[in-house]
């Protein structure tokens, strides 16, 4: 991805969320939901791309330790707040982070990773494996990996300003428009993917929750 739209997204998002602080609402997403069963029961749980923390909030009342990272400082001060007041702070970590460098965390010290839409952010293919491989070293063995893309069925892929790479940016944003290829590749040293399709918000978006576990 070139430095100038990666730039362009960085400050996007952050004006958005100084825009229209919490702007996703509390209540958790549905693949947080689902996911959180699947975890272990009072382990860590690495959220990337987590913004203002919805659904780190979630898996921090659910009793899991919480590692919430983004390259938004203003959407990570929105959750520190949040946790301050809702009592959970102890339980959360925020890192200012950008995905396309190496998670700042030791190998195999997280039970589970979590990501709603953050893959299919302005990333390159490259950079999106470059990512995986970063989320598998920092996973334990056995540790699960989860998250969540638009895909190439969504009402916004293939429209709007192209970027190259299956890219398109609509009002700002830029979004990765993922296909099986992709995911199927990026599980290459992982449990087969199991890939659920869903939808969120009024477009709808249209998104697929995949999960894999890394291989003991
Ligand atoms: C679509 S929002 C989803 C936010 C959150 N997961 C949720 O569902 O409430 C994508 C998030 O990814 C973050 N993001 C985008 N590109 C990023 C990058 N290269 N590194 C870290 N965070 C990034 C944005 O700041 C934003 O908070």
């Amino acid at each position: 991805m070139t430095d100038d739209l990666s730039r362009a997204q960085r400050d996007h998002w952050q004006s958005t969320y100084q825009r229209n602080p919490h702007m996703y609402g509390y209540e958790p997403s549905e693949p947080a939901k689902q996911v959180a069963d699947a975890f272990p029961t009072g382990g860590t749980v690495l959220e990337l791309g987590a913004g203002h923390g919805r659904d780190s909030l979630h898996f921090a009342q659910r009793g899991f330790s919480v590692h919430a990272m983004d390259f938004s400082p203003d959407g990570l001060a929105q959750l520190r707040d949040r946790a301050e007041q809702d009592g959970l702070i102890d339980r959360i970590t925020t890192t200012v982070h950008d995905v396309r460098t190496p998670i700042p965390l030791p190998d195999s010290s997280v039970d589970a990773v979590f990501a709603h839409m953050l893959l299919c952010m302005a990333l390159s293919t490259e950079e999106i494996h470059a990512l995986v491989a970063e989320v598998r070293r920092v996973l334990r063995p056995g540790g699960t990996f989860a998250y969540t893309v638009r895909h190439t069925g969504d009402a916004h892929y293939d429209a709007g300003i192209a970027h190259g790479d299956d890219i398109y940016e609509h009002g700002g944003f830029a979004v990765h428009f993922f296909d099986r290829t992709l995911v199927n590749s990026l599980a290459q040293q992982w449990t087969p993917p199991e890939v659920h399709a869903f939808e969120e918000g009024g477009l709808p978006r249209r998104l697929w929750r995949i999960t894999q576990t890394k291989p003991r």
